[in-house]
Formats: structure tokens, sequence, C-alpha cells
């Protein structure tokens, strides 16, 4: 790679998921400083201890003042952020019809609040600086509509629609926003995903690895969106 990553201060959320492992460790390959954050201190805690040079904080992005913290947290550690990678993230699946209406409001508040408070707070610096990632991470259904899991792909193509209207906006300022939405992930999360062969689903390291390569590009070029779908669908 280029070295545009190193030394690099990126808050991670959803750290501790399977995406958000193999996110820290290219991450941490490419030489970035990483700011870890998920619900939990014991994972985050012992991830850390194996990520030379990271700090962590355990923080519900449900709670109201939790972004706040983080930023200020992370801010406090390094000094500034130069990568927001916005990947915690929750699945409902059921009917809609049966849903509870909590279900709605903790989804959005992990999966399109939590994202855009963030990205408030990460920005004013990123443009002041002239640099700055904002990485989104989407899905497949951010592109789509399937059934028993309206909330999700209601809020993931929020998302979709904030990091597009984001990209348009900064252009020109040396901040990139974009949104990566991978197909069904070989995770935690997608061990849910109903009526479908876990065996043919993307490896997350694959995503990292392309991740890497996202944030490295340079040139007078950049991608908006990009989504990245598995080769067998069964
Ligand atoms: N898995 C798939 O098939 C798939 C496909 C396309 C896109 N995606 C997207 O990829 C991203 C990562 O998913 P994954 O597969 O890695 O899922 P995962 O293994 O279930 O991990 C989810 C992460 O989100 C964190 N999180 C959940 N609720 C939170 C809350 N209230 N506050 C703070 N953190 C919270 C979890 O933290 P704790 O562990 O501390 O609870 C965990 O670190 C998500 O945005 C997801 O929508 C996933």
């Amino acid at each position: 790679m280029n070295g545009v990553l190193r030394e690099r201060v990126v808050v991670l959320t959803g750290a501790t998921g399977g995406l958000g492992h193999a996110f820290a460790k290219r991450l941490t390959e490419a030489g970035c400083r990483l700011f870890l954050t998920g619900r939990h201190a014991d994972p985050l805690a012992l991830m850390s201890h194996a990520l030379p040079g990271s700090a962590w904080l355990a923080a519900d992005l449900t709670a109201p003042d939790a972004c706040e913290t983080i930023m200020a947290e992370a801010e406090r550690r390094f000094g500034q952020v130069d990568v927001l990678i916005n990947n915690a993230g929750i699945f409902p699946v059921g009917p809609f019809v049966e849903s509870d209406p909590e279900v709605y409001e903790t989804c959005f508040a992990v999966n399109v609040r939590a994202p855009i408070r963030l990205s408030r707070l990460a920005l004013p610096g990123m443009v002041a600086r002239g640099w700055g990632r904002l990485i989104h991470i989407g899905s497949s259904s951010a592109y789509a509509g399937f059934r028993n899991t309206a909330l999700y792909c209601a809020s993931k193509h929020a998302l979709l629609g904030f990091s597009r209207s984001l990209h348009d906006e900064l252009r020109e300022s040396g901040v990139r926003s974009i949104c990566l939405s991978p197909g069904s992930l070989q995770t935690p999360m997608g061990r849910q995903v109903p009526g479908q062969d876990f065996s043919t689903f993307i490896d997350p390291d694959d995503v990292a690895e392309y991740l890497v390569f996202l944030l490295s590009a340079s040139g007078n070029m950049v991608s908006e969106e990009v989504r990245l779908n598995r080769v067998v669908i069964r």
C-alpha cells in the first residue's frame, strides 16, 4: 500500500463483531492507530491487547451521550480522528406486523442515529485539516427490500442516502463519505440470515482487505459507494 494510512487515527464502532475484528486486524497492519468501541469491556480489552497502539471504550450506542463520549475520548487519547468507520449494526428479523415498536427505536438508534451523530462530531476536524474518511457500512439491504427484515432494510437505505448526500456536500473538502455495502457475511450476524447457506457467505477478511484499499486511494478520483457481493447465492 502507499502509506496513506500510516499513523491515521481510526474510530471503529462494532469492533467486537465479526466484520469489526477483521477491520481492526487489517487496519492495524496498514499502520493505523485504532480506537475500538463496542458494548462490552472484556472483549474490547482483549482485542486491544493484541493490537499495538490501540485504545478502546465500551459504550452502548443507544445511550443518549454515547457518541459524544466516544469522540471525546478518542480525541483525548489520540489528538484527532482521521477516519470514522460506522460499522456497528443490529439485524432484527421477523414479520413487520408482529414487530415491537421498541425494535424500531433500537434499530434506528444503532444503524442510523449513531452514524449520523458520530459523523457530525468527526467532520469539523476533518474538514479543517482537509483530509478525512467516513465509511458507513451498508448492506445489500440498502439497495433492495427483503421480507422479514423491513426495519433493517429501511435503516440501511437511510444510511446510504445520508452517505450519498455527504459525499456530494464534501467532495471538494478532502473528506470522503463512502457507503460500503457487503452482501451476507460469515459473522455472528450472518448466522441470523434466514434460509441461506452460510458457507456461501463472504469472508469478512476479504471485505477488510478491500476497505484498506478503499481508504488508501489518494488520487484525483473517488468511490462514493461500493457493493461487494458473494459469488454463489443459495
Ligand atoms: N453479517 C452480515 O451478513 C452483514 C451483511 C451486510 C452488512 N452487514 C453490516 O456489517 C456491519 C457489521 O456486522 P457484523 O456482521 O460484524 O455483525 P456482528 O458480528 O453481529 O457485530 C455487530 C457489532 O455491532 C455492535 N453493536 C450492536 N449493538 C450495539 C449497540 N447498541 N451499541 C454499540 N455497539 C453495538 C456489537 O457490539 P457488541 O459485540 O459489544 O454487542 C458488535 O460489535 C453491520 O453494520 C451490519 O449491518 C452485515
